[in-house]
């Protein structure tokens, strides 16, 4: 916390960053297993703080002498979703191999020496991909409290580093709090009611000439259109429009972005995104037909994400 504190306050606008963390310690107090989270990072055993990235993992602190014991005790912070990450010599082979999507946008984009926004970070594993490659800090927002404790503990294995996390959404991050280089926002847009909108605030927080990033589900096709699924999609609820990359490109001019690149488009599949014994409820298998398995169980064309790539055109940048 006296690492989030400083890099906020001390290098972005102190009054609003003090609100910011205030905000972000609130939303994380109010939920019913908080204490019981904290209790399990608090007693987290000490070992030697270091981190880096091996093939995809995120390996962080030295091997623990009894890793039954710390494995039960990052147990009590399942589901782990995103990563792989290897904690005190505990692999935690995660839900999504996240190291996938990675290598899918790393060489595009250069982040040596970018301020980093990630919007809707999860844990923050991604954060420690673009320390890894340069990024001189990210900051990154999620409001699910758990996925907050699993940041507090991975970084209890790597010790202090410019990869922070708020307990916020976008939305309730004050645009006073600074300018971005580099905004990511990775799996986010599909949960937002208003497409626009979410294009519109990642916009306001980059720098001039600074780059976003987004990543999001997509349907098949050449023509603009969009599935506005009712009900659920892929099991998931709260899916509230899935565009053709065409579709796509028009929302992001409308939103006043520029230079607009689609970088990737890959099916998801099983060896990305699985059922682990640290993820142990329903995953992409369970979320296709079986007798169709372009489907969802829907019916709906099965999952597949695009990265796109787009400046923050002139026009915005008064
Ligand atoms: C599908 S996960 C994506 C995680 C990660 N970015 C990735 O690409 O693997 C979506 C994340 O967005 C977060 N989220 C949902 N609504 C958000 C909002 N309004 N602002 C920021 N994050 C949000 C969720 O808590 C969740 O962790």
């Amino acid at each position: 916390m006296d690492d989030l504190r400083h890099a906020l306050v001390v290098d972005y606008d102190p009054a609003t960053a003090r609100s910011a963390l205030k905000a972000h310690t609130r939303h994380l107090n109010q939920h019913g297993d908080s204490l019981r989270w904290q209790a399990v990072v608090d007693h987290l055993p000490l070992v030697q703080q270091q981190w880096r990235m091996v093939d995809g993992w995120l390996e962080a602190g030295s091997e623990y002498e009894d890793p039954e014991t710390l494995a039960e005790s990052l147990r009590e912070l399942i589901p782990w979703r995103k990563g792989p990450v290897k904690l005190g010599g505990v692999a935690i082979d995660t839900e999504w191999r996240s190291d996938l999507k990675w290598s899918r946008l790393a060489d595009p984009i250069d982040l040596r020496d970018k301020r980093i926004l990630d919007v809707g970070a999860g844990n923050g594993y991604f954060g420690w991909c673009m320390l890894s490659a340069g990024a001189r800090r990210v900051i990154a927002c999620d409001p699910t409290p758990l996925f907050v404790m699993q940041h507090q503990a991975i970084r209890h294995f790597t010790g202090p580093a410019e990869n922070h996390l708020l307990a916020l959404r976008l939305e309730d991050m004050p645009v006073e709090i600074g300018e971005f280089d580099t905004v990511f926002s990775m799996g986010v847009l599909y949960h937002r009611r208003n497409h626009l909108a979410h294009l519109i605030d990642l916009a306001r927080r980059l720098a001039p000439g600074g780059e976003l990033v987004l990543e999001t589900l997509i349907i098949p096709g050449e023509d603009r259109n969009v599935l506005v699924p009712e009900g659920r999609y892929a099991n998931m609820r709260n899916v509230h429009a899935l565009p053709t990359v065409s579709e796509l490109e028009d929302w992001l001019e409308q939103a006043g972005y520029a230079n607009i690149r689609c970088i990737d488009i890959t099916p998801t599949t099983r060896q990305e995104q699985r059922q682990t014994e640290w993820m142990p409820f329903h995953s992409l298998a369970e979320a296709l037909d079986p007798d169709e398995p372009d489907k969802t169980r829907e019916g709906h064309p099965r999952p597949r994400r695009t990265i796109m790539l787009a400046e923050k055109s002139s026009a915005l940048l008064s």
